[in-house]
This record gives structure tokens, sequence and C-alpha cells, in this order.
């Protein structure tokens, strides 16, 4: 997302960016059709990860793109619309930019209260049973939307809010509730987001854990996000080579019990 929106770097970087990622062994890509900067260039971020998989001297038929449909950026804004017949021309529109025949994981991106959510998670069934899309995921849902949904088409992946900073995912128990369904939890903005992750470096607890372990504070966050449920997926967002190869770290580091519950009952402010 950050490669896309306000104070995105040239293509080039874009580029260089996701081709480090894969480099190091990601094999998880999350975009959007509206990770762009208004109506008139949605699918700016879908077309940069498609350029970028083709210049990729890598298994492309390893990697799996995961876009979402559902919103619309009318003068930058992030709108919902969540109307079968948008979603049926998003996907469509995802397919083009992506640059292929099935999309791996198509999301719905937020449910829109002008809608019914289940007509639209029945239209992404419907697109399934097209074969336009391989498995359906949402996003900004809650365990009474993942239920509703399950009733319409099969599930694979909630993707939700949590970082240490915003832990509703927890507290509502949608991580709880997918991880025992046997559902992916894609946690996003899972070192705060392109403000609060500003705060990771001066945060007393964060920063003695990090040296303990010769980690930076963002893989020390992106760890205890990782230890929340056995299903739990990090999808940290990069503008450089050394923020997104920073971020693989994390898979590696082990926080000890100790510091995952001072962790878990440290402050950690907002303003
Ligand atoms: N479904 C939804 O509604 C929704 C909403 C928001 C985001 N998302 C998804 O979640 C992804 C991540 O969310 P996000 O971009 O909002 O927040 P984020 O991943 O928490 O952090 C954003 C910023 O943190 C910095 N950062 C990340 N890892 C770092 C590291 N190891 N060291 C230093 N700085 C680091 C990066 O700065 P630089 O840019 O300077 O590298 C990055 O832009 C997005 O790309 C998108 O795929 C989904």
């Amino acid at each position: 997302m950050p490669l896309s929106i306000t104070d995105r770097p040239p293509e080039a970087q874009g580029v260089r960016v996701v081709h480090a990622a894969l480099d190091a062994g990601v094999r998880l890509l999350d975009t959007a059709d509206v990770y762009c900067l208004s109506d008139e260039d949605l699918g700016h971020n879908e077309r940069l990860m498609a350029m970028a998989l083709r210049t990729w001297n890598g298994p492309r038929s390893e990697v799996l793109v995961a876009t979402k449909g559902g919103m619309t950026r009318p003068d930058g804004r992030w709108d919902r619309n969540g109307r079968p017949e948008h979603l049926r021309r998003a996907c469509d529109r995802s397919l083009k930019a992506l640059g292929v025949d099935r999309i791996d994981l198509y999301q719905f991106h937020a449910p829109d209260p002008q809608v019914p959510f289940t007509e639209s998670v029945g239209m992404l069934a419907e697109l399934q049973g097209e074969g336009k899309i391989r498995w359906v995921g949402l996003s900004n849902v809650s365990v009474d939307q993942v239920n509703a949904a399950r009733r319409h088409v099969e599930v694979v992946t909630v993707q939700n809010r949590l970082n240490p900073w915003f832990r509703e995912a927890l507290q509502q128990g949608v991580v709880e509730h997918c991880e025992r369904l046997g559902i992916g939890f894609l946690a996003y903005s899972p070192v705060g987001g392109g403000r609060l992750n500003k705060k990771l470096p001066a945060h007393p607890l964060v920063k003695a854990i990090a040296d303990r372990h010769g980690a930076s504070p963002h893989a020390v966050v992106l760890a205890w996000v990782l230890e929340q449920a056995s299903n739990v997926i990090v999808i940290p967002g990069a503008r450089t080579v050394e923020h997104a190869l920073d971020s693989m770290t994390a898979g590696e580091l082990r926080l000890e019990a100790e510091e995952l519950r001072d962790l878990d009952e440290a402050e950690f402010d907002r303003a």
C-alpha cells in the first residue's frame, strides 16, 4: 500500500522493494485496487505488483497475490462500495491490472453499511463459481460477519488491523474465532501504520527487548503480533528495501514468554 498512496516512491524503487522481499523469501503480496491516489489511478499497486512479478528472476508460481474489492477513491477519499455490480466490475478490472486469468485470493475490502453484507459476499461466491477467483477472503469484519459469510462462501482468510496500539481483533475474538475455524488471519498495519510505527524506536520496553535480541523495534512488534495465534500472518508495508528486509527478520525472532507478557501489558500511547 505505501508504494502507491501519498508519498509513494518512484516505481523503479517500488519494484526493487518487491524484488528484495521476494528474494528474501516473501511469498504473499497483499494489494488492492484502491491502493492508488484517486479513482483516476485505480489499480496502481496491482499494476506495480504485476510488473515486479513479471521482471523477477524467481519462481513466480510460488507467489500468492491477494487483492481486494469493495472500495473507491473519489478525490482521494476512502469510500465503501459493496454493491454486487461494483464488485463484479472491480474484480474484472483487477484481473486485467494483475494480468491473470484468476485471482489467487480476493478479499471483500470492508462491509458497506448501505448494502446487505450477504449480497456483497454472494457476489464473491458468484465470481468464484465463474473461476475468476480461487479463494475468498474478508477484511474489516466482525465474528458475526465471518459467520454470516460462511453460509454463502468458503472464507479462507480474514484481514483486520492488529498492532500494539489497536488490539480489537484480539479483544473482540476475531483472531481466536478464525483460528478455531482454520481461517488465516492477516494482521494489517502490524507495526502501527504510517504514523504510529515511527514511535516504536522511542518505546522503552520495545527498545529494551530489541537491544537484548539485537533486533529492530519493528521486528520485535512483528514477532509479538505473530505470537498472538497460530493462524496469524503479518503483512507489513515498506517503501524501502531496508525496511522490507528488516521486517523479514521477525520470522526468526523468538521472544521469551516474559517479554511477550510485558508487551501484552505495556502502554502504547496513540497521541
Ligand atoms: N484491509 C485494510 O483495510 C487495510 C488497511 C491498511 C493496510 N492494509 C494492508 O496492510 C499493509 C501494511 O499496513 P500499513 O502500511 O498501514 O502499516 P504498517 O505495515 O504497520 O507500517 C507502515 C510503515 O511502517 C514502516 N515500516 C514497516 N516495517 C518497518 C521496519 N521493519 N523498519 C522500519 N520501518 C518499517 C514503513 O515505512 P516506510 O514506508 O518508510 O518504509 C511502512 O510504510 C498494507 O500494505 C496493506 O496491504 C490493509
